[in-house]
């Protein structure tokens, strides 16, 4: 039920749905889609890279205020360096795009992981897309070279001068996420019903959603089933 497309005048209030703030969303399943169809597993991140402009377009109609892809992971370093290598083009590809796009999509884009092994120029794209999208509002962060486990090591290591105790406030503003609200929701694509290193710190309290959608058929049905999900969630954050 794509409950989030029909005009606003068509809404019962049994159809208000109490939104997340911060969603999450692990795009996973691009290398088993093309390997149904009997394509190159590169061909399914070039559809995955598809999909995900669309998906992002979609999150900003539905005005959520955070989303956090998770593009490429510490971890998927040990793929092949055609795979490595692909996902890389694809990657400036994308950000090539976004400097050329108009200003109306109002997205302030973050990119969250350690950018040392990036090519200059993708280091040089990605500091150009945050400082020409820093006026805007909706947020926008791409884990790319991400791994939680790493930026809290990172997080560690600013604080480790610090006087006195460290805090939890002091970690979450240590975080590549500082100054945002911890995420709500997690969705995961492909069937696995794993975190893989995600926000491991961020999603202490989050929803997670798991489907079998592979991530280039992700629909937005699928995201509006997870949004579903979320609204129908009691969260009690340990209280009774
Ligand atoms: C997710 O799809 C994209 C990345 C991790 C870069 P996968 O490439 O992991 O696809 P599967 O899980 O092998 O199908
Ligand atoms: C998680 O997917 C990372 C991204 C989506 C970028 P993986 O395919 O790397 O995760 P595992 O190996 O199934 O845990
Ligand atoms: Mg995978």
């Amino acid at each position: 039920m794509a409950l989030f497309r029909k005009k606003p005048e068509q809404k019962t209030p049994q159809e208000e749905l109490v939104l997340p703030r911060h969603v999450g969303i692990i795009m996973d399943g691009n290398g088993r889609w093309a390997k149904k169809r009997a394509l190159p597993r590169t061909a399914g991140h070039r559809f995955g890279a598809e999909k995900f402009k669309k998906i992002n377009e979609y999150c900003l109609d539905r005005n959520i205020e955070v989303v956090t892809f998770y593009a490429f992971s510490t971890e998927n370093w040990k793929r092949s360096e055609e795979e490595v290598s692909n996902i890389m083009d694809l990657f400036i590809d994308y950000l090539e795009e976004w400097l050329t796009m108009d200003d109306s999509k109002n997205m302030k884009v973050r990119f969250l992981g350690d950018r040392t092994p990036f090519s200059d120029r993708a280091k040089q794209l990605m500091q150009e897309v945050e400082e020409k999208s820093r006026k805007f509002s909706n947020q926008l962060n791409i884990a790319v070279n991400y791994g939680s486990r790493s930026e809290l090591v990172r997080a560690c290591n600013l604080l480790k001068n610090k006087e006195g105790e460290i805090t939890e406030e002091d970690i979450s503003s240590s975080l590549y996420t500082a100054g945002q609200p911890d995420v709500d929701l997690i969705i995961r694509t492909g069937g696995e019903k794993r975190l893989s290193n995600f926000l491991l710190w961020q999603a202490a309290y989050a929803e997670l959603y798991f489907c079998d959608t592979l991530w280039p058929d992700m629909t937005f049905d699928d995201i509006d089933r997870a949004l579903e999900f979320y609204s129908s969630r009691q969260r009690r954050f340990g209280g009774a």
